[in-house]
């Protein structure tokens, strides 16, 4: 028997109500923030990613699901969605819109990694991108749309964290004197850490191990270390944050996997857990567009994991509005009668009136009983009888009262 490829998940029609009724509150949102949606290929150029994410960052080294493909293509399965938005802004000439341009995904995503709760090879992100505009305050707005994405959920005991972690000026400055403190601190580093401090030393800072984290604590902060235009910035952020009532802390721990970011970063986290299962995050990737070949351009954004919010929302018990159901079930007793029962149903059907039509040899009982499993309001039982007289049996489910109808009326009574 097959089974799903590891680390990816069957999302069963019981499992929906949650998907739908996350994409409409995105979508919502998104709306009312002024986003509009992009879809982007599942597949794109090796080389964005390389280039987009970063040559040392953990999804380059070891998470890309890459091929090439018929025609000697080097294709990869998107692990993110920032970079293809802005290869999307950059092929369609969007620097010549209103800047910022702001757009939205709901989408699928593809990393290798050891699956774990909370974490697939397959999973699914909310997205937002704002291309083009370096203002502070819009980065308060990026942070703003999340956490009110969360609230209009019903989520709540949130944790938001925010950051700066400089630009290409100041940044290897700080990055210089992080290597040099953790080089004293080598050999209490775990096996990962070490080989970090070679590689990719501001992720020494967010290391899940707790020996690491306590050496983490007395690193140098990057807030400390900013160049003058990047400390106004994040100053005006938080301003502008407070201004917004967002209950935040500054994280001087806070650095994110992937390559791009420069300045604002912020993550948001169940209270009760812990970055392992941070539910949202981004921030500002000033260079990205220039690393991709455009002009300079600015830009900054958030994600959201679509299976950590379900997970969530399930956790805190919070009612999700069902999908309907159809409320009319179609009962037949033989073969005439099932003529005219397909015809019925292809006629109420076309009126627009969802349903479920009987099929098989069941009996009127094992019917009756079928429909009282689905929850219909209306049962319609068509016999030798009805058919005669171009009728229909109409049974109220709640009541188990039973009507005759003309058959030529019933669409407009159940409407
Ligand atoms: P990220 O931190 O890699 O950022 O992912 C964002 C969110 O996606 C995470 O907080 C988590 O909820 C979810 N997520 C990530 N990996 C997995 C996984 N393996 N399984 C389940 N959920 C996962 C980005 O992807 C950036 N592109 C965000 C961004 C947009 N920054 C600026 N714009």
């Amino acid at each position: 028997m097959y089974q799903a490829p590891c680390g990816t998940i069957d999302i069963l029609p019981e499992e929906q109500a949650y998907w739908r009724y996350i994409e409409q509150k995105a979508a919502e949102i998104s709306q009312r923030y002024g986003y509009r949606r992009i879809d982007t290929p599942v597949f794109e150029d090796t080389g964005l990613f390389i280039r987009g994410v970063g040559e040392a960052t953990d999804i380059v080294q070891k998470e890309m699901y890459t091929f090439e493909d018929r025609g000697g293509n080097k294709l990869t399965l998107r692990p993110e969605g920032t970079a293809p938005a802005c290869r999307a802004y950059l092929e369609h000439g969007m620097q010549n819109l209103l800047q910022p341009v702001k757009m939205f995904y709901i989408t699928s995503l593809y990393r290798y990694e050891r699956p774990q709760a909370g974490r697939y090879r397959e999973f699914r992100q909310f997205g937002c991108e704002a291309i083009g505009e370096i203002d502070p305050s819009l980065d308060a707005e990026v942070i703003d749309m999340a956490w009110q994405f969360f609230l209009l959920l019903g989520m709540s005991q949130l944790l938001l964290k925010i950051n700066s972690i400089g630009c290409k000026n100041c940044r290897p400055e700080y990055t210089g004197l992080i290597k040099q403190y953790y080089t004293q601190c080598e050999p209490r580093l775990c096996p990962d850490c070490r080989s970090r401090l070679a590689k990719n030393p501001l992720r020494l800072l967010d290391c899940k191990n707790t020996s690491c984290q306590q050496i983490a604590s007395s690193a140098p902060k990057s807030y400390e270390h900013l160049c003058p235009e990047c400390a106004t910035h994040f100053e005006q952020l938080q301003k502008y944050v407070r201004l917004l009532d967002l209950p935040f802390q500054v994280d001087p721990c806070l650095v994110r996997g992937l390559d791009y970011y420069t300045r604002t970063v912020f993550e948001i986290q169940p209270e009760a857990e812990g970055s392992q299962s941070t539910v949202g995050a981004g921030g500002r990737y000033d260079d990205l567009i220039e690393e991709l070949g455009g002009k300079p351009t600015p830009g900054i954004g958030f994600a959201i994991g679509i299976e950590r919010i379900i997970f969530n929302l399930k956790k805190q018990n919070t009612p999700i509005p069902p999908l309907p159901d159809p409320a009319v079930y179609i009962a037949s007793l033989g073969e005439a009668s099932r003529e005219a029962a397909v015809k019925l149903s292809g006629d109420l059907r076309r009126r627009g009136i969802s349903l479920v039509q009987a099929h098989g040899n069941k009996s009127l009982k094992a019917q009756l009983r079928q429909a009282n499993t689905l929850g219909v309001r209306w049962t319609v039982v068509i016999g030798d009888e009805e058919i005669k007289t171009c009728t229909v049996q109409l049974r109220d489910m709640t009541t188990s009262r039973q009507q005759t109808i003309r058959m030529d009326k019933l669409a407009e009574i159940l409407k």
